[in-house]
């Protein structure tokens, strides 16, 4: 393993199977950017403090900016025999610039390095997130924009219930993932990314050269990065690195918005079978059966769906990983990002996709038309016409619903019954007037006054 940054009290190797499963390198080097960006401000403030001189303050940040701007560039590598992040960039930067770089790591910790990686980690793919989910906001306004003029069936129970307009119906899942992106937003604007908690205990860095040091980092680090927050000197040392609060409350959120993806996927995946027939779903996103060779699968809505059990599991792994742990920091921690990353990469790509996606969705007007000609899914809106002639809705609901019965009975379409069968039902019932209520525009009409 690359130099280690402890040891120094052992006098027995580490046990390489041990080692090995200790490290986090494989995961957490995608915080390298962030990793940097932490250690610039530190250098400064070590400067600002007169911990180091301004000669090496230039050398070493000197060093850490061209690091940072290959990161930028995406060429850099990590090095698959560090412990972790952390001790990978110390030790690239004292192969860079020799002893002095062993000054790098004064009075700090990682403790506080991985928190205010993970902070600024969450910060910036919180805002991606809100950025996706806006666009799929869009796309689903879009869409319901598109089908201005169509009415779809109405589910409760999954069973018929009454007409609704294929705009209400997009607007609907259009609120639930602004909601979600709401929910970000908020969680965004109320993290906080912590400096200077040390290992626990914070450090004899004043806050002034803290502040100091970030006004001068951030500036030139959001060129680069534009959705991070600038960071702050941490207050409650101990809390800083004691608590993932951020990364559980996090995963929470997607999981709403997972749980919005899921019944999207379920909604379409249902809705565009032969027996509903209501959507066409975009043929870059389904896939044939090696059998059978009519199939068209929406595995793209099934994997959406089936993405539920990691992104739900991430949470509650975490919830327990945290629940007992005594203050502040514990090892254990480290295994927080094994249900972070993947989680967020998921959500990300799965909206990512559905951007794409939504604009080719097909409404299948021809097969809805025909649908909406059930006349049952207008018997709310006939007992409705009763209660405007003044009959109780509770008599009307009796009368509507034997009405229902005795045609499904015999067959016939009430419209088609004669005007003597339908007095009979109610004095009010008229013929010409439910040939009008049985109509989807006229319903959907109505509610939208
Ligand atoms: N890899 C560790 C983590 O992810 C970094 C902090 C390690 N601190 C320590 N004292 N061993 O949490």
């Amino acid at each position: 393993m690359q130099g280690k940054m402890w040891g120094g009290r052992f006098a027995k190797k580490i046990n390489p199977d041990f080692e090995q499963f200790s490290k986090s390198i494989d995961y957490d080097y995608i915080l390298a950017r962030y990793d940097v960006f932490n250690s610039l401000i530190h250098v400064s403030a070590l400067k600002n403090n007169a911990v180091l001189t301004a000669q090496e303050e230039k050398r070493i940040t000197q060093a850490l900016w061209r690091l940072f701007i290959t990161i930028e560039k995406g060429r850099w590598k990590y090095n698959g025999s560090s412990e972790d992040i952390h001790t990978n960039i110390q030790n690239q930067i004292e192969e860079k610039i020799g002893k002095l770089g062993l000054k790098l790591h004064s009075l700090r910790s990682r403790n506080d390095q991985i928190a205010f990686d993970q902070q600024c980690y969450c910060c910036v793919q919180a805002e991606k997130i809100i950025n996706s989910l806006n666009k799929i906001k869009k796309r689903l306004l879009a869409l319901g924009k598109k089908y201005k003029n169509s009415s779809l069936i109405g589910y409760t129970h999954t069973r018929r219930a009454q007409v609704v307009a294929a705009s209400d119906y997009f607007a609907c899942f259009a609120s639930m993932f602004d909601r979600d992106c709401q929910r970000i937003k908020g969680y965004r604007r109320r993290l906080s990314i912590e400096i200077g908690a040390g290992a626990l205990a914070g450090n004899t860095i004043s806050r002034i050269s803290y502040r100091r040091a970030i006004d001068k980092w951030f500036i030139q680090v959001k060129q680069y990065i534009p959705e991070l927050k600038k960071p702050t000197v941490s207050k409650n040392y101990l809390i800083q690195v004691s608590e993932r609060d951020f990364v559980i409350e996090f995963l929470q959120n997607l999981a709403l918005v997972q749980m919005h993806i899921s019944r999207l996927a379920e909604d379409l995946i249902m809705h565009s079978t032969k027996e509903f027939n209501y959507f066409d779903l975009p043929e870059d996103f389904c896939t044939g059966s090696s059998l059978r060779p009519h199939k068209k699968n929406p595995d793209f809505l099934e994997l959406l769906r089936g993405c539920t059990g990691e992104v739900y599991g991430s949470s509650f792994s975490l919830l327990t990983l945290l629940k007992s742990l005594p203050l502040t920091y514990n090892r254990d921690m480290q295994l927080d990002k094994k249900s972070l990353f993947p989680v967020v990469n998921t959500v990300y790509q799965e909206l990512k996709m559905l951007e794409v996606f939504l604009p080719e969705l097909r409404l299948n007007s021809a097969g809805i038309e025909s649908e909406l000609k059930d006349e049952s899914i207008y018997a709310t809106e006939i007992a409705e016409f009763l209660v405007n002639k003044g009959v109780p809705f509770k008599q009307a609901h009796q009368v509507v619903g034997k009405l229902i019965r005795y045609s499904e009975e015999r067959k016939q379409k009430i419209i088609d019954l004669s005007q003597e069968t339908l007095s009979e039902f109610h004095k009010d019932l008229k013929k010409q007037q439910i040939k009008k209520i049985v109509n989807h525009k006229k319903a959907v009409k109505a509610k939208q006054k």
